[in-house]
């Protein structure tokens, strides 16, 4: 197999780095999607073997590494909340030694930008000698674990170069709403949302974030240029958007940073508070906003340096930076905007070689 790559692609062109490309290619990515899951009659145009897998199965079991994990935790809450199936989202790693009791018709879906990843391919294996269906998600279709798995979708977001991921995770988000959109629907049940239009919202959304650069960077020397450490803290959906922007923020700044569930402070990270510790608050869920807003009174109490990203609708004057107004379920795709932005400046500032970042590879092909 021979990857199709268009050189234009590979080039940053007038970017000082491809992680800041790729971060600007988010919107057009969205609306690739867009078009190639839509058909001529504005109807969603899905695999008709995936849409059999996903109607036959009575579980789904995410199986994924790194970055693409995050996504299929966000992906979970889609397929559970809009198709009605149980979802399990597993780290690769683990499942293969901790395999789970596994449901009648369990069907597996590999999330992988680059369909190589070591851990994901034992584990498509494994459950492929136990006679399990497979669908992966990956940026790459003749990849590995594309052609051994019984289906693909793709991701459409052309070459990722930089090591940290940023347009593959938001691809692959929008590609698993789109997958439980469409499973909902040949289900037949109502549904009270367009995954189209609602994504198209989302890519206006993203240009607007891309445009405020500036404010981004200033938000980056102000509270990381010098950190020893940052905690990212949100709730429900957001906590999942918290996970990645930790990632992304110690991949490329060697700043320490974690990502926890609001809800989880008190029971030990609140010890990790000291004066200027800076804590990163995301809040664009309402039904969570309260909650959120206490923690965030919490950890100021105790003399941190808080930051907080908040939805257009759900924003208080203090707030360090308003994202747009998106549909609450793909929040995660306008919010991860702004936070690897973040990560970007605060490596730029610290002179962290971006695209590269010690001892990481972009795909690990070694278990
Ligand atoms: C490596 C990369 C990450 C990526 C992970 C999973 O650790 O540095 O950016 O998220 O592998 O890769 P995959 O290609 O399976 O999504």
């Amino acid at each position: 197999y021979t990857a199709q790559i268009d050189a234009n692609d590979i080039e940053k062109g007038t970017y000082s780095h491809f992680m800041l490309k790729e971060i600007d290619e988010q919107p057009f990515v969205m609306r690739k999607i867009i078009n190639e899951y839509q058909t001529e009659n504005n109807e969603l145009k899905m695999d008709t073997g995936v849409r059999q897998a996903m109607n036959s199965c009575d579980r789904i079991y995410i199986i994924a590494a790194g970055t693409s994990y995050h996504a299929g935790l966000v992906g979970k809450e889609f397929i559970e909340k809009l198709a009605n199936i149980p979802v399990e989202v597993h780290i690769a790693s683990e499942f293969s030694y901790n395999t789970p009791l596994l449901s009648e018709k369990p069907l597996f879906i590999f999330i992988s930008q680059s369909g190589e990843t070591a851990d994901s391919r034992a584990v498509l294996v494994k459950i492929k000698e136990m006679g399990h269906p497979a669908l992966t998600i990956t940026n790459v279709p003749g990849s590995t674990l594309s052609r051994e798995a019984d289906y693909t979708l793709n991701l459409y977001a052309g070459p990722e170069i930089a090591v940290a991921s940023t347009k593959a995770y938001t691809a692959q988000i929008a590609v698993l709403a789109i997958l439980a959109v469409d499973t909902a629907k040949t289900k037949g049940l109502s549904l009270d949302f367009d995954p189209m239009r609602e994504l198209a919202i989302v890519a206006n959304a993203m240009e607007v974030l891309t445009d405020q650069k500036e404010a981004i960077e200033d938000l980056a020397r102000k509270y990381l240029r010098t950190a020893r450490n940052a905690f990212f803290i949100g709730r429900s959906i957001d906590y999942h958007v918290c996970l990645e922007a930790a990632l992304k923020l110690k991949e490329i700044s060697y700043i320490q940073a974690e990502g926890f569930a609001g809800g989880e402070l008190k029971h030990g990270t609140i010890a990790l508070i000291e004066e200027g510790t800076p804590v990163i608050a995301l809040a664009t869920q309402k039904n969570v906003n309260y909650s959120i807003r206490g923690n965030v009174q919490e950890v100021v109490a105790r003399g941190a340096n808080d930051m907080v990203i908040s939805m257009k609708g759900l924003e208080q004057d203090t707030d360090a930076f308003v994202i747009p107004h998106v549909h609450e379920l793909l929040t995660p795709l306008v919010s991860v905007v702004p936070l690897q932005l973040l990560s970007y400046y605060a490596a730029l500032h610290r002179d962290c070689d971006v695209d590269k970042p010690r001892n990481l590879a972009k795909s690990v092909t070694v278990e």
